[in-house]
């Protein structure tokens, strides 16, 4: 496999349907490079119309695809993972021209990560199986089927574009379903990449398609669609409200990610130089914009002065840079919208909490792209924005505490409950804090790894239902039970209820 350090040009179209690149009907509209402003790729976005094509093409897919047996579908699965790894260094620099991304991140996290994902879901397509095969009752025996729903409408976010591509179609195609992706309108490349892929691999025309339209339009007609089965959504809480909602009125089920604020909290006991380098780290990974990120650390008083210090002197090391470059640690976000956004939460908060370092716009060279600096904030209420909402941007606000249940009351202080972090020596505190933590997530002594085999998903205003792992798969399948009369009796003894002793 040859790396090259170029920015790819994207010659193909914006929508990915029934096996093939095409354009959409709707306006053009440009996926802009957000390290320089320079455009990386124009296509035409999809209408109503375009998503009726993508929907009636997982529709006729359905039936092949939903009967082909467990082993077919992983043997697709593992062609898959062998084509991403073929494709390996175009998918890492397509994902860094579109998202910004440090090219050491993509090369390192989100494809690799793709792969290993890809390759799990092919060993669990042969691992589903129904509880309970039994005489419950001594007449009958009873047998659990674990089916696929149908066609599955899911809508992604741009914070990590391939990643949530394959965490939304992998589970559902493993187990029998079919799919339309849109994914977000900012970074769609990489998801019409996988589509291809996932066609090269030798997957069924249909199976999986890309429609890249606009939220409003195209996202909420996929999830209103009567044709479609499932909705699975991965974003703002806002939109969450409004998918919910759009979906009640078909009865769709669904499946929502919801960002989160999570906490990062250190105990007295804690090894602080792990805790500074993981809360940086844990802070910073894709410019902040992920929704596991520490963004609250409460650290307890005893070591609050040597943490907020190591911190801002660890932050001030990151080289902020080209994507490009191999010796960039952070990016760009991923809009210039996106950073100005960033920028009004760090100015309102200025005006009641403590901006230690960042919180400026770079210059120079740096001004022509959306980046910000990794900002450090102290001296925030616990009921202040900047310690309340998701940010997501490099911003880390600190705030002490003085004893082990109020930094684990003020951490389950947020609508959110995403991820957290422990971090302590104590085995008994940490038992003690991650059964307290209300998150679907808890680490002990690090913060930010994922791993296939595990479930991802939010605890209360996060959302629901789980990404990766066998319980994604729990998501994309609906449980049948068959029940088998074992008597073979005309007049059954339960028909007295309606016949008496004649
Ligand atoms: P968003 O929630 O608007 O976008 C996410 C996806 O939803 C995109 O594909 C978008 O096109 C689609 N969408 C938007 N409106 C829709 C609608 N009415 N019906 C159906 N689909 C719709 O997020 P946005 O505006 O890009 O970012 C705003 C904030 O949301 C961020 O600053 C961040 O705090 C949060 N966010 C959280 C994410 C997470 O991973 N949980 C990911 C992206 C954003
Ligand atoms: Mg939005």
């Amino acid at each position: 496999m040859s790396t090259t350090s170029e920015r790819p040009v994207w010659a193909a179209g914006g929508q990915f349907i029934d096996g093939a690149y095409r354009e959409g009907s709707g306006d053009s509209h440009q996926v802009v490079d957000p390290a320089t402003g320079a455009i990386a790729a124009t296509v035409r976005l999809a209408t109503a119309a375009d998503v009726d094509s993508a929907v009636a093409a997982a529709r006729s897919a359905f039936g092949e695809w939903s009967t082909a047996t467990p082993g077919a579908r992983s043997g697709a699965l593992t062609r898959l993972a062998a084509v991403l790894e073929e494709r390996a260094d175009l998918f890492a620099r397509t994902e860094s021209l579109q998202a910004g991304k440090p090219i050491k991140l993509s090369r390192e996290f989100d494809v690799p990560g793709t792969i290993d994902n890809t390759a799990f879901f092919a060993g669990a397509a042969r691992a589903l199986e129904g509880k309970a095969s039994g005489e419950y009752s001594g007449d009958h025996t009873s047998s659990v089927r674990r089916e696929p729903i149908g066609v599955i409408g899911s809508i992604a976010p741009w914070n990590y574009p391939l990643q949530m591509a394959a965490w939304k179609v992998l589970p559902a195609i493993a187990a029998g379903n079919t799919i339309v992706l849109k994914p977000a309108e900012l970074t769609p490349l990489t998801s019409l990449m996988f589509a291809e892929a996932c066609r090269d691999a030798g997957l069924p025309d249909g199976v999986v398609n890309v429609v890249t339209g606009r939220g409003p339009e195209a996202g909420a007609h996929l999830v209103a669609h009567p044709e479609v089965a499932m909705t699975s959504f991965t974003g703002s809480t806002a939109v969450g409200i409004q998918v919910m909602q759009t979906a009640a009125t078909t009865v769709k089920r669904v499946h929502l990610e919801l960002g989160g604020k999570a906490p990062f909290v250190v105990f007295d006991d804690a090894d602080l130089d792990a805790a500074i380098q993981g809360a940086v780290a844990g802070s910073l990974i894709n410019c902040g914009q992920d929704c596991t990120a520490a963004t609250r650390a409460y650290v307890h008083r005893s070591l609050y002065d040597a943490f907020v210090d190591g911190v801002a002197t660890t932050m001030g090391e990151v080289r902020l840079g080209d994507p490009f470059d191999p010796a960039t640690d952070q990016g760009p976000l991923v809009s210039r919208l996106q950073q100005q956004r960033v920028a009004a939460f760090v100015e309102r908060a200025r005006s009641y909490a403590k901006v230690v370092r960042g919180g400026q716009i770079p210059g120079g060279a740096l001004a022509e792209g959306a980046f910000y600096e990794p900002t450090l904030i102290v001296d925030a209420a616990q009921d202040s924005e900047i310690v309340q909402s998701e940010i997501f941007g490099p911003v880390l606000v600190v705030v002490p505490f003085d004893d082990d249940a109020e930094a684990l009351q003020l951490a389950n202080d947020t609508p959110y409950g995403l991820a957290a972090s422990v971090w302590t020596r104590d085995v008994y505190r940490a038992l003690d804090a991650t059964r307290a933590i209300k998150a679907g997530c808890v680490w002990v002594n690090d913060h930010i790894p994922i791993i296939s085999e595990m479930p991802h998903g939010g605890f209360k205003q996060s959302g629901f239902g789980k990404d990766m792992s066998q319980y994604s798969l729990d998501e994309y399948t609906q449980v049948k039970h068959v029940m088998y009369d074992l008597t073979a009796v005309v007049r059954k003894d339960w028909h007295r209820t309606i016949f008496g002793d004649r």
